[in-house]
């Protein structure tokens, strides 16, 4: 059957993946132990690619409200909200995104993937350019696509390359959006922000940060990358997502313009798929009020990374330019990072594998996202996992 003949490329990646041992895509953890430990295939494991940054996923309180909400709304909306209507507590929680960041406006969608599609198809279409960088996650790229808008890549973080784009753009750089990442999901390096938003200042161009890794990690009070560089409010779109920092699912967007409340009219992925469930919502509304009341998040969070990111590199290993969250470590050939991430795991700790395409820049790499949460014994024995059976295996 010619349309199910294109799967045996999807076959041929499958097969490629189960050389090295476990298929990592298809990895089962049996049970989840604690937002930093969980269970696969008998053996207690330590969880280092979670992107739970600041570990609430097993917080009390944040447990507490989805329960409560559960018991007094039900398990789900049935519906999207355009439809069916909002819930008290869907509006209550931009009320509180827009208020965290300072921010008039604040918009809510049902994942970080949905937020990305619904802001891009909103804002761009046929007409207009959008200058997106290379690195950008598929989500800012889908959005692209699907705006119908003419995108131009630009240079990882290479500000030079995208002022020569907006200088080729002449008088329509007027009109198109530049689309990039607080903290890089892959390498855990941060974009130049400052240097971006005075560009786009000078060339009168509008900005869309996406701050999904950087949510609670950056900044004096967790608002992200932004925040930190002091230019939080000379952005003109943030995004983000409720699926790593506060532990849930849900998207959002966050601006000084008043057109975003329009954004509820126009845009297919927030009208056409059911609103966020209550638990959801009410978990991640809790969460936001952790990440806000307790800056100790922040300080635990910040001596993990330093303590992976140090030890990893004392150990030898290539690892990204700076110290973040995200810890990648660079590993040769596609075959053998397979390899080197099935005997990670079977050592007890569990990360993420990124082989091209999906790695940036035809590397293969194992990424660790660190959380508050870990131990430092956790964190020590993560480092001396990789040092231990480093080498060809
Ligand atoms: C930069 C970035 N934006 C958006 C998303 C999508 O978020 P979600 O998984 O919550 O839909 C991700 C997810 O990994 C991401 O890394």
């Amino acid at each position: 059957m010619p349309l199910l003949d294109k799967f045996a490329g999807a076959a041929a990646i499958r097969a490629a993946l189960e050389t090295g041992g476990r298929d990592p895509t298809q990895v089962v953890i049996d049970e989840i132990l604690s937002p930093t430990v969980g269970r696969v295939g008998g053996r207690e494991t330590i969880l280092a690619g979670t992107n739970n940054y600041l570990g609430l996923t097993f917080d009390r309180d944040c447990q507490a409200a989805a329960k409560r909400a559960i018991d007094a709304q039900g398990t789900g909306t049935t519906g999207s909200r355009m439809a069916n209507g909002s819930y008290a507590a869907h509006a209550a929680l931009e009320a509180e995104i827009a208020d965290f960041f300072g921010l008039p406006h604040a918009m809510v969608f049902s994942t970080g993937y949905a937020a990305n599609l619904g802001m891009l198809t909103a804002l761009c279409g046929k007409t207009d350019t959008v200058l997106l960088d290379a690195d950008a996650h598929a989500s800012l790229y889908d959005g692209c696509q699907m705006s119908g808008a003419t995108v131009f890549r630009f240079r990882h973080n290479d500000v030079a390359a995208l002022e020569k784009r907006l200088q080729r753009l002449g008088e329509s750089a007027r009109d198109c959006l530049i689309v990039v990442e607080g903290l890089y999901s892959v390498l855990g390096d941060c974009a130049p922000l400052a240097e971006i938003v005075e560009l786009k200042e000078r060339y009168g161009a509008t900005l869309l940060v996406d701050e999904a890794h950087s949510l609670g990690v950056y900044g004096d009070n967790g608002c992200g990358v932004a925040e930190r560089d002091g230019i939080l409010d000379r952005v003109d779109f943030v995004v983000g997502t409720f699926s790593k920092s506060l532990g849930a699912m849900g998207g959002f967007c966050a601006s000084p313009h008043p057109e975003l409340d329009l954004v509820r009219y126009v845009s297919r992925p927030f009208i056409f798929t059911a609103s966020s469930s209550p638990a959801t919502v009410a978990s991640t509304h809790e969460a936001l009020r952790q990440l806000r009341k307790r800056p100790e998040l922040r300080e635990a969070i910040w001596a993990n990374a330093r303590q992976l990111y140090d030890g990893l590199k004392d150990a030898g290993f290539e690892v990204g330019p700076e110290v973040s969250p995200v810890v990648a470590v660079r590993i040769g050939e596609k075959d053998e990072a397979v390899r080197f991430w099935n005997r990670r795991l079977e050592s007890g700790v569990y990360t993420n594998l990124l082989v091209p395409p999906a790695s940036p820049d035809r590397h293969s790499y194992l990424r660790c996202s660190v959380s508050a949460a870990h131990s430092a014994e956790q964190i020590r024995s993560v480092v001396d996992t990789f040092a231990s059976l480093r080498g060809p295996g």
